[in-house]
């Protein structure tokens, strides 16, 4: 499928090997957390054990919109639930238009850049430093938008099978509204993606802690993560392909995680709808690093209703089975014959009733031995016939289904509230807890190495 631009010679380090891995001992539930792990442990054997928590086992799981008013952050943070006040007040948001308002933003000028791509100002920081929105454009029409604030996508406009362009990645209207608070829509997320249990770790006998920003857990590197900083920015393009590429310098102690960690992260768009992330990390003392993109869909349009009608593939048949906190039990589990099979196409609602919360599971990606850059998912909206397909040289996907969004979160000047599965997440990633499971591929990274990941979305339309 792909003819990427530039080369794609990774230097992708031991994938292979956590792929075959992965027989630790299964997970006692032992997380701190007062509920049970689910029916898992429970009940009819052959099916329930392969099944997502129960509900009724689980206390209330941390809500990416519910503020937790005992705290007050120093920076927003959208979404996590023992996390602070980020989110506006829900707006009583007036009748919902068929089709979604564009975005208003502000009309600052704008400066083409190159043949295909443009930059304007797209607001400023509290302490004054600018952040740009860049914008590729590619030679069959496609858009991407992004910011310079946590690399936020903001824009991925694709037609539909009658050539009409939709907005499909959930976005806000303005910086002042991501800064006021989100879930995470579109953003870089590091230095670890998902969670990591108690928010601890140790590496050669030091024990390093980090916010527990999540119940009792780490999640997506803390209270400041790299979605909350402006990244440096520096326009590429070439013979058929546009990009930005992105650099962070994350000290060492940074949320309490140890070494120095310079991070690129490249995106560009090509001729052939292909929206390429490339992650780039290094280090001065070992650390645990796993960076992805945390882009919500609707192939249908931002806030144009749920996705449960969204044919899903997921190229994984095993997932992790997790305690109520989200935390994994312990090993992989096979999908078969359970709700999380998604390895033939069928639609995301088709069996979420039976899913404790909805979907929002670590699967495990099937890959052939010398195979880098493998199939993780295709997506098809049957509607409006548009398509996505991820490949990954990472080992796994996170399957999130938006299941805390509940409208609290708008766009479109109000006309948009998000809700309860408005989005989608499809996060390439390694798997939660990593650097407390010696059994999983490991996340940790040492001076010399360089961490280096590649996730590919094709875009298209079936007629
Ligand atoms: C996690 C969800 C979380 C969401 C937003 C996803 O990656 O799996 O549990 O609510 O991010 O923070």
């Amino acid at each position: 499928m792909k003819s990427m631009p530039g080369s794609l010679t990774l230097a992708v380090c031991a994938l292979v090997v956590g792929l075959i891995g992965c027989s630790g001992p299964a997970g006692d539930g032992k997380t701190g957390k007062p509920a049970q792990p689910s029916e898992q442990a429970k009940a009819k054997p052959s099916d329930q054990r392969s099944q997502p928590p129960d509900k009724n086992a689980q206390p209330k799981k941390p809500t990416d919109t519910e503020p937790d008013k005992t705290k007050t952050p120093a920076q927003p943070t959208p979404g996590e639930k023992p996390q602070p006040p980020e989110t506006p007040p829900r707006e009583t948001p007036p009748e919902k238009p068929s089709q979604p308002a564009e975005p208003q933003q502000k009309p600052e000028p704008q400066e083409k850049i190159g043949a295909r791509m443009s930059k304007q100002v797209y607001g400023k920081m509290p302490d004054g430093t600018v952040v740009d929105l860049y914008t590729l454009t590619n030679s069959a029409g496609m858009k991407v938008k992004l910011i310079t604030y946590g690399g936020i996508i903001t824009a991925v406009e694709t037609p539909d099978r009658n050539g009409k362009l939709a907005n499909i990645t959930l976005y806000r209207d303005s910086l002042e509204d991501y800064l006021a608070g989100h879930p995470y829509f579109g953003c870089i997320v590091g230095r670890y993606a998902n969670r990591i249990a108690k928010g601890r770790f140790v590496i050669d006998g030091v024990e390093y802690k980090l916010a527990t920003n999540n119940g009792p857990n780490h999640l997506h590197g803390g209270v400041k993560g790299f979605d909350k900083y402006v990244w440096q920015a520096s326009p590429v393009e070439g013979d058929g392909y546009a990009g930005v590429v992105l650099k962070h310098e994350s000290p060492d102690g940074d949320e309490g995680y140890p070494g120095k960690l310079s991070v690129t992260v490249t995106y560009t768009l090509n001729d052939q709808n292909e929206l390429k992330m490339e992650y780039v990390a290094t280090t001065d003392k070992p650390t645990h690093v796993n960076l992805t993109n945390h882009a919500y869909w609707n192939l249908a349009g931002a806030g144009a209703g749920d996705i449960l009608g969204h044919v899903l593939m997921l190229n994984a048949d095993r997932f992790l089975p997790v305690d109520d906190t989200l935390i994994p039990l312990g090993e992989p589990r096979s999908v078969k014959d359970t709700p999380m099979d998604f390895t033939s196409p069928k639609t995301i609602g088709s069996r979420i009733d039976q899913v404790e919360g909805g979907y929002d599971h670590c699967y495990i990606l099937r890959r052939s031995p010398d195979e880098k850059l493998a199939l993780a998912a295709r997506v098809v909206e049957p509607k409006s016939g548009r398509t996505m397909e991820i490949r990954t040289t990472k080992p796994a996907i996170q399957f999130y289904t938006g299941n805390f969004l509940d409208g609290s979160i708008t766009a479109a000047g109000g006309n948009i509230s998000y809700e309860k599965h408005y989005g989608f997440c499809l996060e390439t990633e390694y798997f939660p807890d990593s650097p407390n499971r010696p059994e999983y591929p490991s996340t940790l990274l040492k001076p010399g190495q360089t961490y280096h990941h590649i996730t590919v979305h094709k875009f298209g339309v079936e007629k």
